[in-house]
């Protein structure tokens, strides 16, 4: 049987997005708010993840989400009484601003899948499987922020050639002591932007972590990863592992890491939180700036 995949079947056309965490390290501001939805200065997580997939040219997007966390939904899809209300009252910006962060549906699809227990990533991947487009899906963790250059996402699909490797997964270098929280690679060498890898460990002891470029959570995954996933016994901390699906597929699909261009923040904790915030303020306040400059642009001390 000819295995090639068609061109259409290359595109990747999913996004998964997981999300029905129940956010603890951010309690208590997470007790009636998802975590997805606790902002980076002005600016939900969620908006970000929205925005890299749209910029990667996404055709629709499935949320892996919990019962308590509706709100999630309310937030990504329009609400045209809430903007026409705006609208009435002169504020026509902040409506148009609403109706661009929203989820386009007739540009895009949309669909919410319920995990209603905390069984792992890999589980919360699965849930999505009867609502994938065809042909390789990408997975986006929105704790995982990552600014400036361009869309993390969209630098993975321009590079992603299924041919050599089916699975390819965003990394960056970590130091010794932090392997301990990550999926690391198996690397056996670099190609460029790319590192090759003939394994995926999930969160090793430092001593026998496999090397120190570890997973952020940016995935394109080959088709294949459902079938991995069904029937895949829990792994570390007892949950059914993404890390694990990805390791069984080396042989056939192939696997490679993926060093994107941006700066990445772990909005799980509370220091990346921060440090995202900062990072986003200041690039508004520069911007605001230059909006800001008479016409000719900005004028120096010296001037
Ligand atoms: C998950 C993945 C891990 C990856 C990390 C990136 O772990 O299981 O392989 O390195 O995301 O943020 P979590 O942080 O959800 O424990």
């Amino acid at each position: 049987m000819d295995r090639t995949p068609t061109a259409r079947d290359r595109r990747v056309r999913t996004a998964i997005f997981p999300v029905a965490g129940l956010g603890t390290r951010f309690l208590p501001a997470t007790k009636a708010t998802p975590k997805e939805l606790l902002p980076v200065l002005d600016t939900p997580l969620i908006q970000f993840a929205i925005d890299e997939a749209r910029e990667a040219g996404i055709e629709r997007m499935i949320f892996v989400s919990h019962p308590s966390k509706e709100a999630i939904e309310r937030y990504v899809r329009a609400d045209a009484e809430l903007e026409a209300t705006l609208r009435e009252r002169g504020k026509a910006r902040l409506a148009e601003m609403l109706h661009d962060n929203a989820v386009d549906e007739d540009a895009m699809q949309v669909r919410f899948v319920m995990q209603p227990e905390p069984l792992g990533l890999g589980h919360a991947v699965l849930c999505a499987r009867d609502e994938v487009l065809p042909g390789p899906v990408a997975v986006v963790l929105p704790d995982d922020l990552i600014l400036g250059g361009e869309g993390c996402l969209k630098e993975m699909i321009d590079a992603y050639d299924p041919a050599r490797a089916g699975h390819m997964v965003a990394t960056m270098q970590v130091g010794a002591e932090e392997v301990s929280s990550y999926g690391v690679l198996d690397a056996t060498g670099r190609e460029g932007g790319l590192i090759l890898a003939r394994g995926m460990v999930e969160k090793p002891a430092p001593e026998a972590a496999p090397s120190r470029q570890a997973v952020v959570g940016r995935y394109l995954l080959d088709a294949s990863i459902f079938e991995a996933l069904d029937g895949l016994p829990p792994g570390a901390g007892g949950e059914i592992q993404l890390t694990d699906a990805i390791a069984a597929g080396v042989e056939t699909v192939g696997l490679c890491g993926f060093r994107f261009s941006g700066v990445r923040y772990d909005c799980g904790s509370k220091a990346g939180m921060l440090a995202a915030t900062m990072a986003y303020a200041g690039g508004q306040a520069a911007y605001a700036s230059v909006l800001a400059a008479p016409p000719g642009g900005l004028t120096t001390a010296a001037e």
